[in-house]
């Protein structure tokens, strides 16, 4: 490119819509684990359609749903190195990077809904959102998206109180936060991907998972598991990450526009967090599959139990941001 060593994407943004047409349009790749009608497939195929419409064509969103590019084991890699441009995680899955993510595991450290949501607009999200340690990976976080809270399912038997738990082994998705929340219920764990866990459930290579209503009956985890506890006892929300050297690239007006999308998406992805959660609930209850809804003193119980976690795990993710996001509910 003009003789000059350096790479193309460091090139400061281009004005205006940098040459780009709707038959030539520049291509953001969107990579994701769940499924099209799952909360996030549903908000990023949103996102798609709203880039294409602000930008005449001109930008195009590619979405890859499904695991279908890159599984949990390597997005993460994929857009660290720019081969997509765009990831929305489970935020845990960033403990690779900054460690502090896991504050999203912490057991019952949010009240409701409106807590996490309180926790997405907050100056203390945009710390972590905004860190160090993503620049120096060359990732930017633009947004948070959430889901909801995670319910123990299982095989063998109903879980209701702590003993339980004992012996069973459960899929967890990454990080020693969730390990440790296992291993104080006296439960095994291991790390499986997203994509691979419907069949661990299957062949019994795990007894059990955690999951919110929508991933679980998007997976279709009613046919692999016999029961589900209604614990609510650890959140699973997602970021948006994009390739920081690909996005300041972006020429001025389509960027304006991009970013206009996707807090259009944001606000849906809240919206559909609530209300598919909700219909998958019903679709879980319908579905024949043993729900039982804990009392509050039964997870007042397992929250008990699962105090050692905070214990080990307080200094990592740091006293300010767990005693922050206590402060906001
Ligand atoms: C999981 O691995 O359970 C989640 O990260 C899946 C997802 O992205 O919602």
């Amino acid at each position: 490119c003009g003789g000059s060593d350096k790479k193309e994407t460091s090139a400061p943004a281009a004005e205006g819509d940098g040459g780009y047409t709707k038959e030539k349009p520049l291509v953001i790749k969107f990579s994701h684990v769940t499924s099209i009608d799952s909360v996030k497939g549903k908000a990023a195929d949103a996102f798609a359609k709203l880039v294409d419409e602000k930008t005449e064509g001109k930008v195009k969103v590619e979405v890859y749903p499904s695991s279908q590019l890159y599984g949990d084991n390597d997005e993460l890699d994929a857009l660290v190195s720019g081969n997509v441009h765009m990831i929305a995680p489970s935020v845990t899955k960033m403990v690779k990077i900054d460690p502090r993510w896991q504050y999203v595991d912490m057991p019952y450290l949010f009240e409701n809904q409106e807590h996490v949501r309180k926790f997405f607009n907050s100056d203390l999200a945009k710390t972590i959102l905004e860190s160090d340690q993503l620049a120096a990976n060359d990732i930017k976080g633009l947004a948070f998206w959430e889901n909801g809270f995670k319910h123990f399912s299982n095989n063998q038997r109903p879980l209701v109180n702590v003993e339980d738990f004992k012996g069973l082994k459960f899929r967890a998705q990454a990080g020693k936060v969730l390990e440790a929340q296992f291993k104080a219920l006296n439960a095994g764990s291991a790390t499986i991907a997203f994509g691979e866990t419907y069949a661990a459930l299957q062949q019994g290579t795990v007894d059990g998972a955690e999951n919110p209503f929508n991933n679980f009956d998007t997976q279709k985890y009613q046919e692999v598991q016999n029961y589900l506890s209604v614990s609510a006892h650890g959140r699973l929300d997602y970021a948006i990450f994009v390739n920081k050297t690909f996005w300041e690239g972006i020429p001025t007006d389509l960027l304006a526009a991009v970013e206009e999308s996707l807090d259009e998406a944001t606000t849906l992805a809240w919206e559909l967090a609530t209300e598919e959660n909700e219909k998958s609930f019903e679709n879980i209850k319908n579905s024949g599959i043993e729900v039982t809804e804990l009392t509050d003193a039964q997870k007042e119980a397992i929250k008990n139990q699962l105090e050692p976690v905070y214990e080990e795990f307080t200094d990592v993710i740091t006293e300010e941001l767990i005693n922050g996001i206590r402060d906001l509910k």
